[in-house]
This record gives C-alpha cells, sequence and structure tokens, in this order.
C-alpha cells in the first residue's frame, strides 16, 4: 500500500475526472446514420461476450446527455473523458460525414462546458467502422490515412471549443486482443496481422497529430497509454533486464514511436520484425511528431522474470510470475497503488517531463443496493483512495500530473466480460438503467471539492 500521511491537498486546478467510451455507454448502436462498428459485429456474434450481452443499449447515455452531465456536476467532476464514436461521424469510415453524429458530440461538448466540465475525448475507443475492418482493418496501411481523416473532420467541428485531444485509448491493447488474442473485435488471431496493425496505429497517431494540428496549431494532442509497471522477480541482473525488456514491449511500443520515430530495440528477443510490420523507409518521420501529453491508463503492475518465450507473432526474453501476495478486486486484478507511482515516475522519464494526466484507473467491485438502496462500496472507496495517495506522492516526486479520471462514471458494458464487471461509481439497474450514485461516488464527490484526500 501506498504510504499515507495525513491529510493531502492537490494542485489547485487538478483535474478530476471520469472516463467511459462511446461504446461501453452509447446504446443507439444504429441511430441517427450511425454505421455499423467492429463492436457490433462481434458482440452479435454468438459465443463473445459473457452473458451474450451486447451494447445495442448499453447505458443509453446517447439519449441521456442532460441528466448525465447533471450526475456529473453532482459528483463534483471538473473534466469528463469520453470517446467519439467514428461510425457515428463516418458510417463508412471514409468519405461521407454524418451530421447528426458529430451534432449529438457537439451537444455533449456544450452541455459539459456548461456545467463547468472540461471535456477531454478520445478519437478511437476500439469502434472502427466495419466498412474499414472489411477493407483490411488495422493490419492495412491505408487504415492510417482514414483515421487522419476523421481525426481532421472531427477536431475541425469540435476544435474551436475542445483544446486536448486523445488519439488513442490503449493501442497495445486493443491491437493484440482484437488481432492477436481475438477475445475482442474484430475477433482475429492472426499473428502477422497484430504486428502490422501496432505499426499502423504508430503511423495513424503521426499522420492524425498533423491533420489535427494543420488545422489547429493550438490543440493539444497526446495519448492513452495502458501501462504496468514491470518489477523485477529477483535481484538477478537478467531478471531486471527481462522487466526493462517487457517495459519497453507493454509500455512504450506506441510511445517511443511517437516520440523518437523508433520502436524500443530491447523489446524482443530478435531483431525487430520491421519487414513483417510493413514498415517503410520514412515511416520514422511520419510516426514522430511528439507529444503535448500522455494519458496514463492503470489498473495493475506484473511480476517479470527472464524467460523465452513466445506469443506467436514474437519472441521475448520474459515471462510474468503470480501476483498473489495482493489483494484482488472482484475482476481478479491485483491492487497495488505503489505501481501507480512507481509507473508515474517512470514515465515521466520516459515520456521527457510532458504533463501526465491518469486517463483511467478503477476496479470492478460487486456491491448491490442494499434494502435501503444504498450502496455501501467501502472496497471502491478504499481503492481510490489508495491510489490518489500514491498520484499524490507522484506529484510530491516532481511528476507533472495534471488529473485524474476514475474508470468510470456508471456500470456498464465492460466489453468481452458484458455487465458481469461493475466498475462505476454510480450504480445502473441493469433493467430500468436508473442510476444511484454509489458511497463511492458521494466520497469522490467530496475530494473533487476540497482538493483534500483524507
Ligand atoms: C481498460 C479500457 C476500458 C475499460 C477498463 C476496465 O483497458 O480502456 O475501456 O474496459 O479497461
Amino acid at each position: 500500500m501506498a504510504e499515507e500521511s495525513g491529510p493531502v491537498t492537490f494542485p489547485a486546478g487538478f483535474f478530476w475526472g471520469a472516463a467511459t467510451a462511446a461504446y461501453q455507454i452509447e446504446g443507439a448502436w444504429d441511430e441517427d446514420g450511425k454505421g455499423e462498428s467492429i463492436w457490433d459485429r462481434f458482440a452479435h456474434r454468438a459465443g463473445t461476450i459473457k452473458g451474450a450481452t451486447t451494447g445495442e443499449v448499453a447505458c443509453d447515455s446517447y439519449h441521456r446527455v442532460d441528466s448525465d452531465v447533471a450526475l456529473m456536476r453532482e459528483l463534483g467532476l471538473t473534466s469528463y473523458r469520453f470517446s467519439i464514436a467514428w461510425p457515428r461521424v463516418q458510417p463508412d469510415g471514409r468519405g461521407a460525414i454524418e451530421q447528426r453524429g458529430l451534432d449529438h458530440y457537439r451537444r455533449l461538448t456544450d452541455a459539459l462546458l456548461g456545467a463547468g466540465i472540461r471535456p477531454l475525448p478520445t478519437l478511437y475507443h476500439w469502434d472502427l467502422p466495419q466498412a474499414l475492418e472489411d477493407a483490411g482493418g488495422w493490419p492495412a496501411r491505408d487504415t492510417a490515412e482514414r483515421f487522419a481523416e476523421y481525426a481532421a473532420i472531427v477536431t475541425g467541428a469540435l476544435g474551436d471549443r475542445i483544446e486536448q485531444w486523445a488519439t488513442f485509448n490503449e493501442p497495445w491493447i486493443f491491437t493484440r486482443l482484437g488481432y492477436l488474442a481475438g477475445i475482442h473485435a474484430p475477433g482475429r488471431t492472426d499473428a502477422a496481422a497484430y504486428l502490422r496493425a501496432t505499426h499502423t496505429v504508430n503511423l495513424a497517431h503521426g499522420l492524425a497529430t498533423r491533420a489535427m494540428k494543420a488545422a489547429n496549431p493550438a490543440l493539444r494532442v497526446g495519448c492513452a497509454y495502458s501501462v504496468s509497471p514491470a518489477i523485477p522477480a529477483s535481484d538477478a541482473p537478467e531478471d531486471h533486464a527481462a522487466a526493462e525488456a517487457f517495459h519497453a514491449y507493454a509500455n512504450r511500443w506506441f510511445l517511443d514511436p511517437a516520440l523518437h520515430g523508433r520502436y524500443p530495440e530491447n523489446a524482443l528477443a530478435g531483431e525487430l520484425p520491421l519487414a513483417a510490420m510493413g514498415y517503410r523507409d520514412g515511416d520514422d518521420r511520419i510516426m514522430r511528431t511528439g507529444l503535448d501529453w500522455a494519458g496514463i491508463n492503470y489498473y495493475f503492475h506484473l511480476v517479470i522474470r527472464d524467460a523465452p518465450t513466445d506469443d506467436g507473432a514474437l519472441r521475448f526474453r520474459f515471462a510474468t510470475v503470480d501476483r498473489n501476495q495482493h489483494p484482488r478486486t472482484d475482476f481478479g486484478w491485483p491492487v497495488n497503488p505503489d505501481g501507480l507511482r512507481a509507473i508515474l515516475l517512470r514515465m515521466w522519464r520516459d515520456c521527457g517531463g510532458i504533463p501526465l494526466e491518469i486517463t483511467e484507473n478503477g476496479c470492478s467491485y460487486h456491491e448491490c443496493p442494499g434494502d435501503d438502496g444504498r450502496i455501501r462500496d467501502e472496497r471502491r472507496i478504499a481503492y481510490v483512495r489508495g491510489h490518489l495517495s500514491a498520484v499524490a506522492q507522484a506529484i510530491d516526486d516532481g511528476v507533472d500530473v495534471r488529473g485524474y479520471h476514475h474508470w468510470t462514471l456508471t456500470d456498464n458494458f465492460e466489453w468481452a466480460e458484458g455487465t458481469t464487471q461493475r466498475f462505476g461509481l454510480v450504480h445502473l439497474d441493469p433493467h430500468s438503467l436508473a442510476r444511484t450514485i454509489k458511497d463511492s461516488g458521494r466520497w469522490y464527490a467530496q475530494v473533487a471539492r476540497t482538493g483534500l484526500l483524507s
């Protein structure tokens, strides 16, 4: 546990947020001209999602902009991280624009601004237009061009009122789970496709950043990375080197290209498979754009030892070790706030001192309403208190952390887990979709309003 010594005051202007993603909350999956996404297609396929649920309705947030923004105010939020569904804006992922889709996000943005809440949009939180997947998906180089076109459309429409943007959410996770492991959309298990997908995403980030800044140089563009600190399993130098290699592969594969135009050399056991990735001369210049800020999504650490392994696509010099000494959430994820402080220090160094924000951190606990309707989720309060304390310590250590976004606002559609995992500060009744603020939400509101963690 992170050390807790007396009340902690966060800097004035620190952003208190919550994070969501379009497919996980919006519903309205085929309304107002929206095109089909890979998640629509995947979730409709039998056997992909626990309980055979889909995001067709989810939290119905598409139809509840005003009441959800009112809820955010009750929670004391000063920032709201949401994602834009590409197929709402460009149903086929290229060409024609669906104005009603853009209008939805303009309405949401204006409601947030009116409530004194900063909108922090992510352009891609995993819902690729199905038409683009049919044309090859992320493994196809052309998807990078399509993404840049889409980014320019969205920032052209909203860049006058939103300054700070994230291009992608967790590039490492969606390329791996979607193209290699096959447990997320589009459900492919093709090692070669996975490798190419990672490179296309790095090109897409570079092209989109340039397109956005060409339209409006004042925009601040970053990306939200999934990160796990790699703890060496022992003091042996081999385990330390293995942990460094894991860090390079899991935490820097999408960071180094944006900052330096190259992939981390020590990530793999052998040579970088640049040819298999579809790398061309000059790609370093496309990828290297710098970052104005970086988003940190932290859920858990990993313990790493030296061992030769492979994932079907790549050969590694590391293996993960059980983390049984840590308490677990109801999802089975280890709870380790110290890991957040450690990865903030490390990312701060690796990012060269750019501003960081926690773009996601949270826990799935299943507490439901008691007879009086109250949701007593003390475990979530303890989790958030520990992690905020770790953030405060990192700030004390000199890391420029500007905000914290709890994952998530309301219980929602948790990808392949369907509705079996509950991450919200707000309880969602699965039938009526009624929202009830949990004890953790009330506690978080207090912290957000006072900037004080006691
Ligand atoms: C992250 C995702 C987010 C949510 C949380 C629990 O990896 O970015 O959409 O599923 O995990």
